[in-house]
């Protein structure tokens, strides 16, 4: 059976749907404990470098291939370049991959949401963390809810699901982010942790450091894997790309930087350490409610706040596979959502069980959580690398352009930019960073 295209109800819509994708854990779990172990201000000198040079051109990329095909991804490739639609397939897998580790986390967030409110985070933090992820049943009952949610938006559709739960999420997020943003730097020893945060540690600044700001980028920005191509399709031609690919990345990257100011003053306020690493969130925050005064309800907030984000993230990404059945397959929206969410919910089960009883399994030296993480940080830039060399090369810059200015209609000041950022500049630097990562190049 085919359904009628469905199409985003407003422009402020699509923004909040595209901006709900980017905003999720990357930003406000990785992003700031990333940010603790690289030196602070330097990694964010750098990723502020990559977003405005690369995050801008290749959302707006995505955005072009989308609405001119009015397609997802895979289907969006195959109708300008049947030789290409493998990128598309590419993006598909990523996001089977992502959203079953994704979820997982979303899962965490929940138990941690839930934990706060009756009061019953232990003190020992760590130890409570350690335990409960490797727990055999619990973490996974909790990712079955979040998919559950997940999937229960996405059936409702595009506008009536996806929409509207982001343009009610989205705003109450960012509120929630401002206030604990207050909260932390008027704490009595903040100043600290934003002189860190803001002070750039050049010495800090390693291959691994840029790598990492790179795959951070294509993460947070949702890129790389045809989300935004497929949110893309859903938007009118008489909407502004450029001024879009310019505005999300911006929330985006302002959520990030105002979730290191929500958490690493309040950090440095009571004496914990930056660097902790993904334990940030889990382990070094809840100690850090514990001893503010409200904590409990500051607490709260915070996990309503990253459930919000990861909420809006994973529908994202189960849409992605879903308008490629929809598209590809024919398949009805509900065959779709229930089939896909119960595969990727599957997927997630060993993800979860390699933090506990599985541990000892390892592909690669890592173990089925940190895999598929790890394959996740290669697949995206590898797919915005093909995604810049298809349309400098083999769709043509005049025709994305022409797309983006909707055949001239609309203005576009920025087409010499990025006509040498995606036919040179952006490629060039992912081979560059790749290169450098693997030890080959040495700058
Ligand atoms: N950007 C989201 C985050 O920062 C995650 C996400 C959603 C994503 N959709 C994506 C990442 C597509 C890569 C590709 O948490």
């Amino acid at each position: 059976m085919t359904e009628k295209r469905a199409q985003w109800g407003s422009n402020f819509g699509f923004i909040m749907a595209a901006a709900g994708s980017a905003v999720g854990l990357g930003n406000l779990w990785k992003f700031p404990y990333l940010a603790g172990k690289n030196g602070g201000g330097a990694f964010v000198l750098i990723y502020l470098l990559i977003v405005i040079f690369i995050g801008f051109t290749i959302m707006l990329g995505e955005m072009a291939i989308g609405r001119h095909t009015q397609l997802s991804s895979y289907n969006a490739y195959q109708k300008i370049n049947k030789n290409w639609a493998f990128i598309g397939g590419l993006g598909v897998l990523a996001g089977f991959i992502i959203l079953s580790f994704y979820s997982v986390v979303g899962g965490w967030v929940l138990n941690y949401m839930f934990k706060t409110v009756i009061g019953g985070i232990p003190t020992d933090t760590a130890a409570y963390f350690g335990s409960f992820i490797s727990d055999p049943v619990l973490p996974i009952f909790w990712h079955l809810v979040f998919m559950a949610v997940t999937a229960i938006i996405v059936f409702k559709g595009i506008g009536g699901g996806i929409e509207k739960s982001c343009k009610f999420m989205m705003p109450a997020l960012f509120i929630i982010l401002v206030i604990i943003c207050i909260r932390s730097v008027t704490l009595p020893g903040a100043a600290a942790g934003i002189a860190f945060y803001l002070t750039p540690d050049f010495s800090k600044i390693t291959a691994g450091a840029v790598v990492a700001a790179l795959g951070q980028v294509f993460f947070s920005l949702s890129l790389g894997m045809g989300c935004i191509i497929t949110y893309g399709s859903y938007l009118g031609k008489d909407e502004n790309l450029s001024k879009n690919s310019l505005i999300v990345p911006f929330l985006d990257t302002l959520v990030a930087l105002l979730a290191g100011f929500a958490i690493l003053p309040a950090v440095f306020a009571f004496g914990f350490e930056p660097g902790a690493g993904p334990g940030l969130m889990f382990i070094t925050l809840p100690q850090v409610f514990a001893k503010m005064p409200l904590g409990t309800l500051f607490g709260f907030m915070f996990f309503v706040l990253v459930l919000f984000a990861a909420l809006t993230s994973s529908i994202s990404l189960l849409e992605v596979t879903v308008a490629y059945m929809q598209d590809q397959h024919k398949w009805a929206r509900t065959k779709s959502v229930i089939v896909l969410s119960t595969i990727m919910f599957l997927m997630g089960v060993p993800a979860s069980l390699s933090m506990g009883i599985w541990s000892g399994f390892l592909i690669f030296g890592k173990n089925i959580f940190d895999f598929l993480a790890f394959s996740s940080d290669i697949i995206l830039p590898v797919g915005g690398l093909l995604m810049c060399i298809f349309i400098g090369y083999v769709w043509g810059i005049d025709k994305a352009v022409d797309e983006i200015t909707n055949g001239g209609k609309i203005s576009f000041k920025l087409k010499g930019l990025f006509t040498i950022m995606i036919k040179y500049i952006a490629p060039l630097a992912v081979v560059a960073v790749f290169l450098n990562a693997l030890g080959v190049l040495k700058f």
